[in-house]
């Protein structure tokens, strides 16, 4: 899997632009999701950064839009069929569970699921939320300084080739 993925993703995309749903929050979410993927024991960082890349592809508007974490499952299970993701069943599942579930507000034990969800939460910010801690799964994603931090991770400036190259290393 290689940086290529991203331009054929937003392509495919519904509002790629979005302020607060689009490619740059995509990309914040890489990046809280990198440093989680570094931390938390178990987890599948590849799938953590497919999570970022795709979650919130298929929004249609920009407030509810309750199915749009279904939509973003039923993309990435699109992806794979078409020999885009070279995902085998189970990890696919993984992926489009954390797509499905992503915004109904639940924690998860699941190292990889739980650092997906994080990544998005620790990233609230953006649109005047404080990330809560009782809402984080993983315990590198509760600690304070983390918290605050992640408060400048929509501002930042990334690039897709740095986040997958950093996500690359992490590979088992
Ligand atoms: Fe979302
Ligand atoms: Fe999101």
């Amino acid at each position: 899997m290689d940086s290529a993925l991203a331009p054929l993703v937003v392509a495919r995309s519904t509002r790629p632009g979005s302020p607060d749903h689009g490619q740059q929050h995509w990309k914040a979410v890489a990046w809280a999701g990198l440093g989680l993927a570094r931390q938390v024991d178990g987890c599948d960082a590849e799938l953590v950064l497919l999570f970022a890349l795709l979650h919130d592809t298929q929004r249609f508007n920009e407030s509810r839009d309750p199915e749009h974490g279904l939509r973003a499952a039923l993309f990435a299970q699109e992806l794979r069929a078409e020999g885009v993701l070279a995902l085998d069943d189970e990890r696919l599942d993984v992926l489009a569970d954390a797509c499905t579930r992503h915004d109904q507000g639940f924690v998860s034990d699941d190292p990889t699921t739980g650092a997906c969800w994080d990544a998005d939460r620790l990233n609230l910010w953006r649109v005047g939320i404080t990330p809560e801690a009782r809402l984080l799964s993983t315990p590198p994603a509760r600690q304070r300084e983390l918290i605050a931090d992640a408060r400048s991770f929509h501002g930042l400036a990334y690039t897709w080739d740095d986040l997958f190259d950093g996500f690359a290393q992490l590979a088992p």
